[in-house]
């Protein structure tokens, strides 16, 4: 019988004693606004403009095979937030097969979260082809090269990969898209914005898209959650 590795002991209280306490700026219920986009537009300029926060555009992205993993941001169209992937990769599939998910944006460095949930549908090709256009040449290659989520025996062979496209579409000349490579957006039916508050009183507002007056409602209501 093998036993897990132990972790030592200073490391455990460290984390059993890893707490910060939060500020005091807070979402009042009359600085709302109408729609949950104003809101998340604000706070991710924020986040933008904060220099504690690394990458203000990455969120964590959780599908229903119960994995996670952080994309980037890459449009927000109404309620329609946007990602670039792999469309054979494991999030792809899980996303095939059932495309509720969810986007984390975690901005601890202001204090805040912000979770949206929704379905996750492709975006059309030519959103796609504009997209990777886009793209630096070296990150246009790497989407050819990488089997993205499946098993590769060794760094070599990814590199090796990398060269082979890389002389097949040389730098300065087009390189297409591959078919398997494009973007998702997810569309917004909840979206809840967390901002940490003293004594664990955090404030958090979830908004709910109003589908009583259709899918394509763009009518939100609003509730306070208990911390
Ligand atoms: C900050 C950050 C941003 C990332 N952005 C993307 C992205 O936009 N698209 C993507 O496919 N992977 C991105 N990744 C890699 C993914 O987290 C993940 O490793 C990869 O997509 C494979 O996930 P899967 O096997 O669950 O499909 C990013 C990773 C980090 C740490």
């Amino acid at each position: 019988m093998t036993l897990d590795t132990p972790v030592a002991d200073d490391i455990r209280n460290q984390l059993a004693q890893m707490r910060r306490s939060y500020g005091d700026e807070g979402l009042t219920e009359a600085s709302l606004p109408t729609s949950p986009l104003d809101l998340f537009t604000s706070w991710l300029q924020d986040a933008t403009a904060n220099p504690y926060i690394v990458e203000p555009n990455a969120m964590v992205l959780s599908t229903s095979d119960i994995t996670s993993r952080s994309v980037l941001l890459k449009d927000l169209n109404n309620s329609r937030f946007s990602f670039f992937t792999n469309y054979n990769s494991r999030k792809s599939k899980a996303i095939a097969k059932d495309p509720q998910a969810c986007l984390l944006f975690p901005w601890y460095a202001m204090e805040r979260q912000v979770i949206v949930i929704g379905q996750a549908l492709k975006v059309s090709e030519e959103i796609s082809d504009q997209y990777f256009a886009s793209r630096p040449y070296g990150s246009q290659i790497g989407a050819w090269a990488s089997a993205q989520s499946e098993r590769i025996n060794n760094r070599e062979e990814l590199e090796l990969n990398f060269k082979k496209f890389s002389d097949q579409y040389p730098e300065g000349s087009k390189v297409p898209r591959p078919s398997y490579w494009g973007g998702f957006e997810v569309k917004a039916e909840s979206i809840e914005f967390w901002q940490g508050r003293y004594s664990r009183l955090h404030d958090r507002i979830r908004y709910v898209r109003d589908l009583a007056s259709g899918q394509e409602s763009d009518q939100w209501s609003w509730m306070r959650l208990n911390p």
